[in-house]
């Protein structure tokens, strides 16, 4: 495991609570009137949904997904794995679905057709960070906190082999 310093940090704790702020808003306006259900990808979104909820000021639901597409490596596999899927009915709702980070944009643009077709009322996308540099499927976020181009990032809940996630800002691992 290596060392994290202060001169790896990318976001700070003040920064990203003023990201997840803004965020929080603007979905508390674009869902106002509405019941917005919330869906986190584990274990990275953890952290970030947990923080993002209490900023929502319309009505919230929360539940969890796990995906596996990457084992204990810092290279996506490609491949999507639901390792446990959402316990609600979805049908008709209005999903938000939470991720740390979109990377490839595999998991995301997969788990989001895979949604779709139980059919929800609306849903709409949100990660902490917009990773470009390795996309390989479109994904449209509608809500982002921070753009990077590439690197490991880690803190915040996202993790290298499983490391790093109780961190409380964002850091750049050296590799
Ligand atoms: P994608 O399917 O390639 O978009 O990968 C998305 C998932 O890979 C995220 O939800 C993260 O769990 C993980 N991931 C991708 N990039 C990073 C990173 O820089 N740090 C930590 N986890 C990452
Ligand atoms: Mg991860």
């Amino acid at each position: 495991m290596t060392t994290i310093t202060k001169k790896n940090e990318l976001f700070s704790r003040e920064e990203i609570a003023r990201r997840v702020r803004e965020i929080g808003s603007q979905i508390s306006n674009d869902y106002s009137g509405r019941s917005v259900l919330l869906v986190g990808i584990l274990k990275g979104a953890f952290v970030f949904m947990a923080d993002l909820a209490r900023h929502i000021q319309c009505p919230c639901q929360l539940d969890f997904a796990r995906i596996s597409s990457y084992g204990d490596k810092t290279v996506s596999a490609g491949s999507l794995q639901i390792i446990m899927d959402v316990s609600m009915s979805i049908e008709g709702r209005d999903v938000l679905l939470v991720d740390d980070i979109v990377d490839s944009g595999l998991t995301l643009h997969n788990y989001a057709q895979y949604l779709k077709t139980m059919n929800p009322g609306s849903l709409k996308t949100v990660a902490l960070i917009d990773k470009t540099a390795r996309r390989e499927k479109l994904v449209e976020l509608d809500y982002c906190g921070f753009k990077v181009e590439d690197g490991f990032i880690v803190g915040y809940g996202l993790d290298c082999a499983e490391d790093y996630r109780n961190l409380d800002c964002l850091y750049l691992l050296d590799m």
